[in-house]
Order: structure tokens, then C-alpha cells, then sequence
């Protein structure tokens, strides 16, 4: 079974993911049993996937084996992030966040994407600065991550934006977008006028594990 496991697309994926925390022996080990106890055999794995169950499976088997809690909440991060990749059709544009410079060609992608839709130069200059303050804030905060951009139908034609990091995460949220928090680094207004130039606007962050933003803005139907 460990040699399908390691071929397939998605055995492929879950071993890298397991690989940046285990020996590959020790990954392989996690996946193996996790197949076991979802009864599920090796080719499920790539026609199916990663569903809920057999991800419990899998975290289950990283804390068995994890070195320590922080190795463990990465690796768990990571896999969430594998299961929703699953989950979800592929964005049309993915812009790792890796070097300053990255943020302007995410700003770039963003503003192409908003123009084709059909955005005015409102808009478009909206969505773009909202992507670089995200794109920013993973570069300064978190080091790296990525920005994925894509268009959706509903509930108009519309973009969507989601920032994604496994840095620090945001300890203050709440303040953070209750306009009570005071930046020591910039003016602070980041996030909230993020959200403030976006439809719709949705931070899930938990400290020490990262931060995803998904935020979207659709044309007037
Ligand atoms: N991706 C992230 N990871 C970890 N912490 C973050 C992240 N994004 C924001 N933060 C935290 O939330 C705070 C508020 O972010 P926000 O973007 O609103 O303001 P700022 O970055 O401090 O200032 P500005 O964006 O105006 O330059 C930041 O100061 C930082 O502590
Ligand atoms: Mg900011």
C-alpha cells in the first residue's frame, strides 16, 4: 500500500505535508494506519481524497508521533489546509507570498482579475489595495503564505480573495477589527479597511497556528 500512497497525486501531497515535520517512514506509518482505521484501501486515497474522517484519523496519528505540541499544531494546520484544498475547486491565480516583492504582483494579479470581471477603476483600485494590505500584512507578520484570487458567480459575478499563513496568528482579533487596537507598526486600519472596501470579509485565525482571510466583492446586478 506505501508505494500507491506515495504515488498518487493526493498520497503524494499528504506525505509532503507529514514529511515537513516526520521521517518518511514515520509518514508513511501515519498515512497507513489512518487508511486502516477509516477502512479505506490505498486507491480510495486518490479517488476520494481526504474527508473529515480520515483526517481525524491522521491527527490522531500526528500527535501519536509528534515530537512536540508546535510540530503538531503545524502539521494539523497544514492538513486542514490539504482537506480544504481538496474541498474546493483550484483558484484561478495563486501568488505565494515569499519576498516584498510578491506583494505588488499579487496587487497586479488582482487588479487584472477585477478588470476583466468588469470592475470600474473604483473598484478595481478597492480590490487591489485590499489584496496588498493582506499580502502585507503575511510578508510582515507571518513571514510567508499566499494569496489566491479567483472569480465567482455568485451571489453576483464577483472576486474572491483568500490570504492564507501559518505565522503567529492574531491574538487580538477582536480589537483588531473593532477599530480598538493600536498598531505598533502601522496606522492599524489594515484589516479593518479591508473589510471596509470588501462585500464580504471573514478572518479565522488562531494563535500560533496562522491566519486565513477570505474576502470577496461583487459587481451592483
Ligand atoms: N497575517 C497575520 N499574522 C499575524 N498577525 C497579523 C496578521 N495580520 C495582521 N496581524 C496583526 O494584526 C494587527 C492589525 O493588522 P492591520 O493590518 O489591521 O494593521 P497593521 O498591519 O498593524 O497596520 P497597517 O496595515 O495599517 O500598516 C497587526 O499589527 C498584527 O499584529
Ligand atoms: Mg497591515
Amino acid at each position: 500500500m506505501s508505494s500507491t500512497v506515495a504515488n498518487g497525486r493526493v498520497g503524494a501531497m499528504l506525505l509532503r505535508v507529514l514529511g515537513a515535520s516526520f521521517s518518511p517512514m514515520t509518514s508513511r506509518a501515519i498515512v497507513r494506519s489512518a487508511m486502516t482505521q477509516a477502512g479505506r484501501d490505498s486507491e480510495d486515497l486518490e479517488r476520494l481524497g481526504v474527508d473529515g474522517a480520515l483526517l481525524g484519523h491522521l491527527l490522531r496519528g500526528v500527535r501519536f508521533y509528534a515530537p512536540d505540541p508546535t510540530h503538531a499544531a503545524r502539521c494539523r494546520a497544514a492538513l486542514e489546509d490539504l482537506l480544504q484544498a481538496a474541498a474546493e475547486p483550484p483558484p484561478d491565480v495563486m501568488v505565494p507570498i515569499v519576498r516584498e516583492v510578491d506583494i505588488v504582483r499579487a496587487r497586479q494579479e488582482a487588479r487584472t482579475i477585477a478588470a476583466a470581471i468588469g470592475f470600474d477603476h473604483t473598484g478595481q483600485v478597492k480590490i487591489a489595495t485590499a489584496v496588498s494590505e493582506l499580502a502585507r500584512n503575511i510578508f510582515r507578520y507571518a513571514s510567508t503564505g499566499k494569496i489566491e484570487l479567483s472569480t465567482v458567480e455568485r451571489p453576483s459575478v464577483g472576486i474572491r480573495i483568500v490570504a492564507v499563513d501559518h505565522g503567529p496568528g492574531i491574538a487580538n482579533i477582536d480589537a483588531v477589527l473593532s477599530g480598538s487596537y493600536r498598531s505598533k507598526t502601522g496606522m492599524g486600519l489594515g484589516l479593518l479597511g479591508c473589510q471596509r472596501l470588501m462585500d464580504a470579509f471573514e478572518v479565522d485565525t488562531a494563535v500560533g497556528r496562522g491566519t486565513r482571510v477570505v474576502a470577496s466583492k461583487h459587481l451592483a446586478r
